[in-house]
């Protein structure tokens, strides 16, 4: 873009923040909601724990932020993302992110109001996904920071 801001906007960094909170959240107690999903699929009647609950409302919450991340980033734009083979792989990176994000709630949102068993298996796939994805993210942070030196780490910290 040829007036591509030169940083991330303040909203731009609490939408990154809150929605990595939460997805981190995900990860860690995802599970939680499959003993209802499975009791669902055999008795046809959805039981809604706490851990059910939290997982939909969470779930529904980062498909929405990012759908508003989606549409800031193409209206605001965001600072140039390198060049050459690994800012190709960056860019990629931060795509696949907003795919994955939005896709996942969708199919979470057809297993369990749809009962589809297949859409509960698709589900599934995102836990690896994003774990990968975050490893690689991470580190290509570190990297440019300790490493590069270039201050892209700074960027989701400092507004500009
Ligand atoms: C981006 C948002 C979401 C993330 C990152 C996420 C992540 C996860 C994770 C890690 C699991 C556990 C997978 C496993 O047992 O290996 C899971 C299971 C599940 N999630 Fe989500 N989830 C999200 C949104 C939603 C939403 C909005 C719903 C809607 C109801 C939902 C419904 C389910 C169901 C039904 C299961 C059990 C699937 C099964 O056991 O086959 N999720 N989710
Ligand atoms: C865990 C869930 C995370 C998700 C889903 C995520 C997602 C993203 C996405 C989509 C972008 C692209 C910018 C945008 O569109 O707003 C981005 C940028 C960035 N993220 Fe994350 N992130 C996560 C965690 C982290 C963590 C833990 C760190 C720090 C170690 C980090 C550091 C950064 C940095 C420095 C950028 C800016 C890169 C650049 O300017 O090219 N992220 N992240």
């Amino acid at each position: 873009m040829s007036n591509a801001p030169t940083g991330y906007s303040r909203l731009q960094i609490r939408l990154h923040w809150v929605v990595a909170v939460l997805v981190i959240l995900q990860l860690v107690f995802g599970e939680g909601i499959a003993p209802d999903f499975d009791s669902m699929l055999e008795s046809g009647v959805a039981a809604y724990s706490a851990a059910s609950i939290a997982h939909i409302v969470a779930g529904v919450a980062i498909g929405l932020l990012m759908l508003w991340r989606l549409s800031v980033r193409l209206t605001r734009g965001v600072p140039p993302e390198g060049a050459g083979i690994t800012g190709l792989a960056g860019k990629a990176a931060h795509w696949l992110f907003y795919a994955i994000l939005i896709a996942a709630p969708v199919a979470g949102l057809v297993a369990w109001f749809g009962g589809s068993e297949t859409a509960g298996d698709l589900h599934t796939l995102v836990k690896p996904a994003l774990i990968a994805l975050i490893a690689l993210h991470v580190a290509a942070s570190l990297w440019h920071h300790f490493v590069v030196k270039d201050g892209v780490l700074l960027r989701m910290k400092n507004p500009g």
